[in-house]
């Protein structure tokens, strides 16, 4: 896998991020395995709580387009701090029931990253299958 690649490109999105509040720009990128690719970054509001994260913005578009869980083959998320971008509570919610359990999401920052998946950053999620009483 071109993991640097991935990168740049999630990079290459987060510049297209408004971000006036907080001056923290996220890229996301998915990759589809048909080779299609869908970028997002982060979208701030006033209304603090509006805000939208780039790895949703990202995995929206996707399924916006009619693509579902089992065609993404990565997720990258991208931003400038001192570590690698960790997703916040809400997207990984949004990314367990959008993503399937192992595929790769690569988390980076411009010097170092992290390949893992959403099982592994939300165990136990609360999906679907646990509405059915
Ligand atoms: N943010 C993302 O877009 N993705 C993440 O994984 C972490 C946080 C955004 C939300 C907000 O616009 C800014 O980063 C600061 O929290």
């Amino acid at each position: 896998m071109d993991v640097k690649k991935r990168i740049e490109r999630a990079f290459e999105a987060s510049k297209k991020a408004y971000i006036p509040y907080s001056h923290f720009a996220v890229g996301a990128t998915i990759e589809m395995k048909d080779g299609t690719w869908f970028d997002g970054c982060n979208i701030e509001n006033a209304a603090y709580g509006s805000t939208m994260c780039a790895e949703r913005n990202a995995i929206y578009q996707a399924y916006c387009h009619g693509y579902r869980k089992e065609d993404i083959a990565t997720l990258t998320i991208v931003a400038y701090g001192k570590e690698v971008v960790t997703p916040c509570g809400a997207c990984r919610q949004v990314l367990a029931e959008l993503m399937l359990p192992e595929t790769p999401i690569i988390l980076a920052n411009p010097t170092k990253h992290l390949i893992t998946n959403i099982k592994a950053l939300l165990p136990g999620a609360f999906l679907e299958e646990d509405l059915h009483v």
